[in-house]
Parts: C-alpha cells; structure tokens; sequence
C-alpha cells in the first residue's frame, strides 16, 4: 500500500480509499476505538497512532467480533511472570511534560527558562503514557515494550477530544471529525462531496447542513444525512461521501483523574471544563463493546 511520509497506518488506509476498521467516525487522534486492526499480530492498536513503515502487517479485525485479548496459559503464581515477556525499562525525571500540543510545549519552554530538565512524552511519537501513579510514577507505552518513570513532577498537557456523535448510522464508513477531516484535506486525500454538522472545518470545502441531526444513511459507506428542516417541520435528506461533525470538544482528562498528587498539575484545554453535550436518544455509545444508549437507559431503568 502507498503511502507518505509521516503517514500513520489509518492515514495510509484512508488514502487508498480503504478504512482501517469496519466504519465509525475517525478522529485521527487517538481517542476512539475506531481505527483498531491487528499490527504484526498484535489486535486493538490504534492505527491513527502508529506511524506507516514498509513491510508492516496491517489487518482488520473481524467484521462481526473483536478479536479476544490473549490467554494466559498454565499461569502459575509462584513461576515467572507472563509479563516478563515485556521488556520494562526504568527511568528517572526531573519534569515530565505529557502532551507536545500548543499548551504542552508552552509549559516545557516556560520550565526550561526556570532551568529544569524536561521530558516530553507524545503518543505521536510512539510514547503514549497510560497510567500516573502516586510518587508520581508514569506508566509508559513505547515501540520496545514499557518504561517507568519516576518524575519529581508531571505537567499534563494532553489537550481536548473532539465530541463523537451518538445516532443511526453512526457505524457508517464516511464520517470524520472536523480536525480529522482537516488532517486528511492538508494530506491530499479526497473527500468527496462532504457535509458539515455543527462547526464547519475552516479549509476544508464542504456543504454546513442546518437543522437538527437524525440519521445517517447508507449501506457501508455513508450515502446521505437525514436532517430536521426547520422550514417544513419535516425532515431533509442530503446525498454525500462524507460527513464531518464539529460537535465541540471535552477535556482529555483520563489521566489527570488517575493522580491526585500535588506533583502533577494539569495545563490548557485538559485542564478546562467544557459544555457537556445534548443527551443522546438513539444510537452506539461505544463500538469496541457495542454499547447503545439503548443498553445503558436499560441499565439506569435497573437502579445503576
Ligand atoms: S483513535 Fe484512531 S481514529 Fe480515533
């Protein structure tokens, strides 16, 4: 498969026309589960996140089943750890800066003026922390297995996520968040005649639909979008490739909540509290676990 440099496997995919999963809409930035497929044998990477290189073996996970996470066999627990496979490597830190976006690099300049020692960690560099513990210790994912790092202090700075629509459809091939659908504009890829719902993509030619969002439409691929019509009372379908949702943001704040040690502060947008958006009435919550609001009002009606 062609791709360019710099491409991510999800890029590279989507250049070919092709989508890395079996449909959803793709942020590109590594906060769905969307964009999974099985890398080198490895199930659930997120392709948007790993960086395209010849010879790598990419393939989707079947249509109708994640595929399972692997068993441990004949686990004894006085032999040596399964995770002893996994090569964990040690470090120590002065300041630690989780995040290379606007607010993240704005805090390791400000700290390097002060004459600390900084570390950044960015996931697009194949350095994606998944765990702040106390001490505060940082639970790294690298190409080469894990890193812990003990750090005197940690700046979070890992930005906003883009709201992801909740409705019919939504498991269709076609649909893009706005800063995605700007990222697959910069990179040349086409596509097609797109529609925006909510903010509109500033570069990104496209039509902005008014009205209230009922329905995507189509059979694999995106066909058309069912919008209220304000006018009639009645509803509007538009024909299109591809739909791009600017539905606002929220805090990407996963791992600023896992840590309540004062060494760990928490700069820019994850730090900001967003509006929270109109509650769904229809449609999958989560792909990964086929989760739809069906199930959790059937969960809440229980007591949950
Ligand atoms: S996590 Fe890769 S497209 Fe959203």
């Amino acid at each position: 498969m062609a791709y360019a440099d710099g491409d991510s496997i999800a890029m590279a995919v989507l250049r070919a026309g092709e989508h890395p999963r079996h449909g959803g809409t793709l942020c590109l930035a590594g906060d769905c589960g969307n964009c999974v497929a099985a890398v080198e044998g490895v199930a659930y990477v997120r392709t948007c996140q790993t960086r395209a290189r010849p010879g790598l073996v990419v393939r989707r996970h079947p249509a109708n089943a994640e595929p399972p996470l692997p068993v441990v066999e004949n686990m004894s627990l006085t032999g040596p750890s399964p995770a002893a496979r996994i090569r964990v490597q040690r470090a120590e830190a002065d300041l630690v800066v989780i995040g290379a976006g606007d607010s993240g690099s704005a805090a390791a300049a400000d700290a390097e003026r002060q004459g600390r020692t900084v570390t950044i960690l960015d996931a697009r560099d194949g350095m994606e922390v998944v765990a702040i513990y106390a001490g505060p210790t940082i639970i790294v994912r690298t190409p080469g297995g894990m890193l812990h790092i003990n750090a005197h202090e940690v700046v979070v700075a890992t930005g906003a996520a883009e709201l992801h629509p909740v409705c019919p459809g939504g498991s269709l091939i076609g649909l893009l968040t706005a800063r995605a659908a700007q990222d697959l504009h910069a990179a040349g890829v086409d596509l097609g005649a797109a529609v925006a719902i909510g903010s509109a993509p500033s570069g990104v030619p496209c039509t902005p639909l008014p009205g209230r969002l009922l329905r995507i439409e189509g059979e694999q691929r995106v066909t058309g979008v069912v919008m209220t019509d304000e006018g009639s009372d009645g509803e509007r379908t538009t024909a299109c490739d591809t739909v791009i949702f600017g539905l606002g943001s929220s805090a990407r704040d996963l791992l600023s909540r896992m840590s309540e040690d004062p060494a760990v502060t928490v700069v820019g947008p994850a730090a900001e509290a967003f509006p929270l958006p109109e509650c769904p009435t229809t449609g999958t919550v989560c792909p990964c676990s086929r989760v739809s609001v069906e199930d959790l009002a059937g969960v809440w009606d229980r007591g949950f």
